[in-house]
């Protein structure tokens, strides 16, 4: 049904907007009675539990950071079988992102290329929405993502990423530090290890008990990836996120001409599935095994998610296919892992 619906109405929308309405749909489902008619449905298998940084998820699988930037679709996302919603990334300041458009499919890719620029209302409001969804009866785990304000100078980065952090770590099960988006300028410069230390320890001690993750890019050279592997292990943090969107362009099927006038940005989705498996398997071997990795990138299918998790992901993410796959995608990936 929904690839039907997909094909005929929302490919022809403008992507931005059909997220818009999507938001809206995934909001409903997050409103009593309709909720917990919903988890009838959608509801995990309890064989899919997963303890992790001291919480419980109802699955491995979760929604990747961009999808609910602002905190307002969580109760939603979770009675439609996510385990985990990544929110965010939030910025101390609120912004508005680069101008529009700024979000580009490639069906024939099964991907989407995004310049949005962490448009988001800031730390100050998402901390009133996260007080609100904490007092849900049922609500997923909340990760909250944390990236650098636009106009604070890469130099002051730490002073910015501290602040989201203290207003925003005990609202949080837990925090990432976003280092890794192509869409501010300078921010991917933050992963060299030696601005990425201090930045870490920093926001670490910030952070408090809540528990600390980093999320890195796949265009890291393989040395790279493990240097940092190391380095969050070292820094005290709980686990990283590998990976975010990439600045790549290979391989793709759509025709270069048209990848070419989407312009900047980074892609996700199926393209992005071999690298992220990469880095997955690097970073699991420079961690040791109690150190949480959660994957992301390409993610589409139950199978996907099984090959990460015998990959080494202790947890597991998804974007892009979402918007391909529709509202039942959480649950059509819970289904298949029990299958199984
Ligand atoms: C993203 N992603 C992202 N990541 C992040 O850390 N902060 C963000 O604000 C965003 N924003 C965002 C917007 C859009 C439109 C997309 C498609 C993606 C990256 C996302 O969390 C994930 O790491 C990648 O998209 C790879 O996973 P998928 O999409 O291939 O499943």
């Amino acid at each position: 049904m929904y690839p039907l619906v997909f094909r005929t109405i929302l490919a022809r929308l403008d992507p931005e907007f059909a997220h818009h309405l999507g938001a809206l749909v995934i909001r409903a489902a997050g409103v009593e009675p309709v909720a917990s008619l919903v988890r009838r449905f959608t509801a995990p298998s309890p064989e899919l539990r997963v303890d992790a940084l001291g919480l419980r998820f109802d699955s491995p699988f979760g929604v990747a950071a961009g999808f609910d930037k602002n905190v307002t679709m969580g109760r939603g996302l979770g009675a439609l079988g996510f385990g985990h919603v990544e929110v965010g990334t939030l910025t101390a300041l609120p912004q508005p992102g680069n101008p529009r458009p700024r979000l580009f499919r490639l069906v024939a890719d099964r991907a989407v290329i995004n310049r949005m620029g962490f448009n988001n209302d800031g730390a100050v409001l998402a901390a009133d929405r996260l007080r609100r969804l904490r007092r849900s009866r049922r609500r997923p785990v909340i990760g909250v993502n944390i990236g650098k304000s636009r106009v604070v100078a890469v130099d002051d980065a730490t002073t910015d990423y501290v602040r989201s952090a203290r207003l925003l770590a005990p609202l949080a099960d837990y925090l990432v530090v976003n280092v890794s988006s192509p869409n501010t300028p300078g921010l991917r410069g933050l992963q060299a290890v030696e601005t990425l230390r201090p930045l870490l320890t920093a926001v670490r001690d910030a952070a408090g008990d809540t528990p600390l993750l980093v999320k890195i890019a796949p265009d890291l050279s393989d040395d790279e990836v493990g240097d940092i592997a190391r380095l969050a292990v070292d820094a005290g943090l709980s686990g990283l996120i590998a990976t975010n969107t990439t600045i790549e362009r290979s391989g793709l099927s759509t025709p270069v001409a048209a990848v070419e006038a989407m312009g900047a940005g980074g892609l996700s989705g199926a393209p992005l599935k071999d690298r992220a498996v990469q880095v997955l398997r690097l970073v699991r071997a420079a961690v040791p095994a109690d150190f949480v990795v959660i994957s992301a990138g390409g993610v589409e299918t139950a199978d996907d998610v099984r090959e990460r998790v015998a990959a080494g992901a202790t947890l597991v993410q998804g974007y892009t296919a979402f918007l391909y796959r529709g509202p039942l995608w959480a649950r059509q990936i819970n289904h298949g892992l029990v299958r199984r």
